[in-house]
């Protein structure tokens, strides 16, 4: 069975070869062209390093790489060359997509659609397992809260509920039914964990968290991943309260493996092993190796830290060879898994990488998820949706761009197929010819004349379409910013246009909420269309000319200001909380502005007008073991169909520790006719109302809950019902 075979190979392999099946190198042979840094000649020399390194049995996979030619060829020194002959693993990031690009996490979200990220990790898993991929490192299932980090993109936003139900739906489509299927891609939920809390947004800092928020907040989404059948996960760059996430034995192996019962493999992030010595946390390399292994980290990625110190390590005690076996046994039962041992070969077919590629269903599919994603947050006097005889003047950085569609992470995005705005939007005007498209200024920096060209065609046109926001290397890794606001030329260019007079609609591209001021915030109507990737231009023209109504929502608080972040609306309420529209100087609340958000959490207008009445609740009191039910009529008393998502909020009134304001606990898309109605209900349990208590266990607590049946975070009425105790 599985057991002896994995037992009897671990039985001959040499300490070496141990090592080598847990170390995992970036495959430079098979890079993408986006990598284009890497010479062929280079390549080539590296590939055969690794290959050699294949042989000697000192290698258990590759990342970032794709292409099945190359992919055989390694798999077959694996196989054919090396004394055990154990299968490589290759892993990349395709986290929204790989050929085919769709919307980012963050802007996927806003469809509070799982199943739709089900759908698109399957079709990214379907390319990319043609390419020859076995793993992906995704979903990236860490709650952001402060939108100054930029790898707020690559996330499902700042809920809990929402984090768990995206990372579950993403694993779910990256593997789908079963693992040893040719298609499926293992997932890695990442980073493990609590790296969306590194101090004030700035990526790579240091994590100051309460145990109540780390298993309230930012565990759940890594739980609900591993339930759902994941089977690797990634440690993190950044320490928590001291300890480095990629050194914590509490996180990777006692709330891991003792109290979640993960079977699968913890890979380092890129080098956060051998970062443990920078963190002040191991004395030399050596020493970040032993505390990494220790830890729980069973495979190191790109330090090569494991297989120059594992051997010596193990020679002098410093290392058990029973905790190296259990990380070798790890890796290789997910091989096995994966059924690389019965089919080496598996997801290295010509013919499928031939033919799989930007297929039809997989670009109706982004479209469709670019769709879902775009968020109407403003739409003054019904500006939206456009006649498509409008003159239009189409302006700003991104008006006819295909170079910043994707945002980050999509290294083998194909981008010759990127829909730009101005083809997608020309495409739908019943007289093409009268689109007049202008850049008026770049990304970050002024055009000479730029803004006398804008001016012009902004006053030959009907409606200027702003194309304005962030570019692809804006956010992503690495990309923290101080100020999450329009890039100064942006917002001059903003400015200019609205001196004309002309109706406005704002387009902003993100990969974070963004704080608006001045004509970008004042403009009649504002979309937040993130990185929506390949068929971007196609998806806000569905919009714009109400092809399809928008139907997103915010899956992050948009601030008035950057000094608010980290601003999310779960967020507990003080003693004295500031009354919105009542000001009083010892209250809670800046000089500046108002502590509200500019867009809430949950916000998202539609093209029909959504009305909601009172909820109510079908009793008083919820018995310990029993259900509610929570009911509101939702009108829409539009002229137009419309798709709102109702959303579910509970408030624990008191409670032994101080609890959120509001709680995000059910939502449900519902489509209305103009002036249909329709009452819609959510079941609560008890099981809804717990939260982790003092000694970290959850508990729910009798009392009194508010209850709220709404369109965001921050409207409705509340209704109120009592939990009895047993
Ligand atoms: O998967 C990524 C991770 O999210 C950040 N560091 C590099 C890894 C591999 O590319």
């Amino acid at each position: 069975d599985s057991d002896s075979m994995i037992e009897g190979l671990i039985g001959q392999m040499t300490v070496e070869e141990k090592a080598g099946q847990l170390t995992l190198m970036g495959d430079l042979l098979r890079l993408p062209e986006t990598f284009a840094r890497v010479n062929p000649d280079y390549r080539e020399t590296n590939g055969q390093k690794a290959e050699a390194e294949i042989r000697a049995g000192r290698l258990g996979g590759l990342f970032n790489g794709a292409g099945v030619a190359a992919g055989r060829r390694l798999q077959k020194v694996a196989t054919e060359e090396s004394r055990l002959k154990i299968p490589l693993i290759f892993g990349a990031d395709v986290i929204h997509g790989f050929h085919t690009v769709f919307p980012i996490g963050l802007g996927e979200a806003a469809s509070f659609e799982p199943d739709l990220a089900q759908r698109t990790a399957r079709a990214a898993a379907l390319e990319a397992t043609a390419f020859g991929l076995h793993w992906t490192f995704a979903p990236m299932v860490d709650i952001a809260r402060d939108q100054r980090w930029g790898r707020a993109a690559e996330g499902a936003g700042e809920d809990v509920l929402l984090g768990r139900l995206f990372a579950e739906a993403r694993v779910r489509g990256f593997q789908g039914r079963d693992l040893r299927d040719p298609d499926s891609l293992l997932a890695c939920p990442k980073h493990m964990a609590a790296y969306g809390a590194v101090g004030a947004g700035m990526d790579y800092n240091s994590v100051e968290l309460s145990d109540q928020t780390l298993y309230e907040v930012y565990l759940p989404p890594f739980r609900q991943a591993f339930l759902a059948g994941a089977l690797s996960t990634m440690s993190g760059f950044n320490d928590i309260n001291g300890v480095p996430a990629s050194a914590s034995r509490r996180l990777l192996t006692d709330v891991l493996r003792r109290q979640w019962g993960f079977k699968g493999f913890v890979v380092s992030d890129y080098e956060s092993d051998l970062e443990l010595v920078a963190h002040g946390y191991a004395r030399d390399d050596r020493d970040a190796a032993r505390l990494a292994l220790l830890a729980g980290v069973d495979m190191s990625m790109a330090s090569g830290l494991y297989i120059k110190h594992l051997p010596g390590l193990v020679a002098d005690g410093s290392v058990p060879m029973s905790a190296v076996d259990e990380s070798v046994r790890r890796v290789l039962f997910v091989k096995k898994a994966l059924g690389l041992f019965d089919d080496p070969f598996r997801s290295l077919d010509a013919e499928k990488e031939a033919t799989r590629s930007l297929t039809p269903t997989a670009r109706a599919l982004s479209r469709e998820a670019g769709r879902k994603s775009i968020v109407l947050l403003k739409n003054d006097g019904n500006l939206l949706p456009l006649a498509r005889t409008t003159r239009i003047a189409l302006v700003g950085p991104f008006a006819d761009d295909v170079a910043n569609l994707n945002g980050p992470w999509a290294p083998f995005a194909d981008r010759r197929l990127g829909v730009s705005l101005a083809a997608g939007i020309g495409s739908q005007l019943t007289n093409p010819g009268e689109l007049t498209v202008v850049k008026g200024c770049d990304i970050e920096s002024p055009i000479a004349g730029g803004l006398d060209q804008a001016l012009a065609a902004a006053r030959a046109a009907e409606v200027i379409l702003l194309a304005v926001g962030e570019g692809n290397a804006m956010s992503g890794e690495a990309q923290s910013r101080t100020a999450i606001v329009l890039p100064p030329d942006q917002q001059a260019l903003v400015e200019a246009m609205a001196a004309t007079g002309k109706p406005m609609v704002v387009m902003l591209r993100s990969g974070r909420a963004l704080a608006l001021s001045g004509a970008a915030r004042n403009a009649r109507a504002i979309l937040a269309t993130w990185f929506l990737g390949t068929e971007t231009g196609n998806a806000v023209a569905d919009i714009l000319f109400g092809a399809a109504g928008p139907s997103g929502r915010l899956p992050v608080s948009f601030p008035f200001e950057s000094g608010q972040e980290p601003f999310y609306y779960s967020h507990r309420g003080t003693g004295r909380p500031e009354v919105i529209g009542k000001p009083s100087e010892y209250k809670a609340r800046y000089r500046e502005t108002a502590n509200t958000a500019l867009f809430a959490f949950g916000h998202g207008l539609t093209y029909g007008d959504i009305r909601y009445d009172k909820p109510a609740v079908s009793e008083p009191t919820l018995a310990w073991d029993g259900t509610i039910r929570v009911s509101a009529k939702v009108t829409n008393a539009g002229k137009r169909e419309a798709e709102e998502v109702v959303q579910l909020y509970i408030h624990d009134k008191v409670a032994s520790l101080t609890r959120p304001v509001r709680e995000l606990k059910g939502f449900q898309k519902v489509r209305l006719k103009p002036g249909e109605s329709r009452v819609v209900s959510f079941v609560l349990a008890r099981r809804e109302l717990e939260f982790i208590g003092e000694d970290l266990v959850p508990v729910a607590e009798p009392g009194e809950f508010e209850v709220w049946v709404c369109g965001s975070a921050v409207t409705g009425e509340a209704a109120v019902f009592t939990l009895v105790g047993q």
